[in-house]
């Protein structure tokens, strides 16, 4: 394992030192801090010449402070000898701009994945990208993970009877029958309409939810407003125990808040891509680690050994 060094920006270094736990090493030193007038200013502190250099840092809020580390980082590396550098990004902002669905707008996820590889990135490491496509938006290799197997061993531990796996949207059904066929559980599907980026409304719930215990799965939980108003929905439709699982919590605006107050919300698991709220204030989110993921996938990129094997 010594060549392997693992460094992290300020977005998640929790996460980052779990995954120096897993693999029984310590974390790369590096100053990841501001000139007086907010420029980013880094230096690695430890020797990476000749390294395989893993940098974690997922572009979570504040999106561009912690991408323009991420970018600086991987130049630092590079201008340092690293044999390789792989971007661990747990979570992947600016994906859901993925495409030109309206006259003059951007394809951030596109733009982002430039800019990855132009500052010197070897290859990608990432985890429920919005859309799976965005693997194409990079010429250089991209190993995407699943958080599927962590969470379906919580659920899997709960030994549920009468499951049904809910997508909240048209979007998401191919990973809620990825979940449904893992728990041995029945599929619906929530037919959403999004007023604006902060407000979506159900239309339909297409399939049988009354009487049964439901986990809706989104890789995605911002201002909560897919989750809450599908839920109401569901309830409303004589569902039992309504559990959510998101793989990363964006929690933007007064999502905590929602959930905290739903009355028909059991409980949301969410995954550590990104970092969450203190969980003695907020009882109902569980947070799941990836860390062992993420340590997994990067012992065998480093051994050359196949990822895919972990989910097919
Ligand atoms: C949408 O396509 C995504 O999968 C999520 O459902 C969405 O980003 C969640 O956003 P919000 O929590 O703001 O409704």
């Amino acid at each position: 394992m010594s060549e392997i060094s693992i460094i992290t920006g300020n977005a998640n270094p929790k996460l980052a030192t779990e995954i120096c736990d897993q693999l029984g090493i310590n974390l790369t030193e590096a100053l990841v801090s501001r000139f007086s007038e907010g420029e980013i200013r880094v230096k690695v502190e430890g020797n990476v010449r000749g390294k395989d250099v893993f940098i974690v840092q997922s572009t979570c809020r504040p999106v561009n402070d912690n991408f323009m580390e991420l970018l600086i980082l991987i130049d630092a590396v590079k201008r340092a000898s690293a044999r390789r550098v792989t971007a661990v990004i747990p979570y992947y902002g600016y994906a859901r701009q993925d495409r030109k669905d309206q006259p003059r707008v951007p394809i951030t996820a596109k733009l982002v994945a430039n800019l990855i590889t132009s500052a010197g990135a070897s290859r990608v490491l990432t985890m429920d990208l919005h859309a799976s496509q965005i693997q194409g938006f990079f010429d250089i290799p991209v190993d995407h993970l699943y958080a599927i197997n962590t969470i379906c061993e919580y659920f899997l531990d709960k030994q549920f009877k009468d499951l049904v796996i809910v997508s909240p949207d048209v979007g998401g059904i191919r990973m809620a029958r990825a979940y449904a066929r893992k728990l041995s559980a029945g599929l619906a599907i929530v037919d959403k309409r999004r007023d604006s980026p902060e407000k979506t409304e159900v239309m339909h719930i297409l399939g049988e939810v009354k009487d049964k215990n439901v986990v809706l799965v989104d890789d995605i939980i911002a201002t909560g407003s897919s989750l809450m108003e599908a839920i109401e929905e569901l309830k409303r439709r004589g569902a039992r125990d309504v559990y959510a699982a998101v793989s990363h919590g964006v929690l933007s605006g007064d999502a905590l808040v929602k959930i905290q107050n739903s009355k028909s919300l059991k409980e949301v698991v969410i995954t550590n891509s990104i970092p969450l709220p203190d969980p003695e204030k907020n009882p109902k989110v569980q947070t799941l680690s990836i860390a062992p993921l993420l340590a997994e996938a990067i012992k065998r990129i480093h051994d050359e050994k196949s990822i895919s094997c972990l989910f097919f």
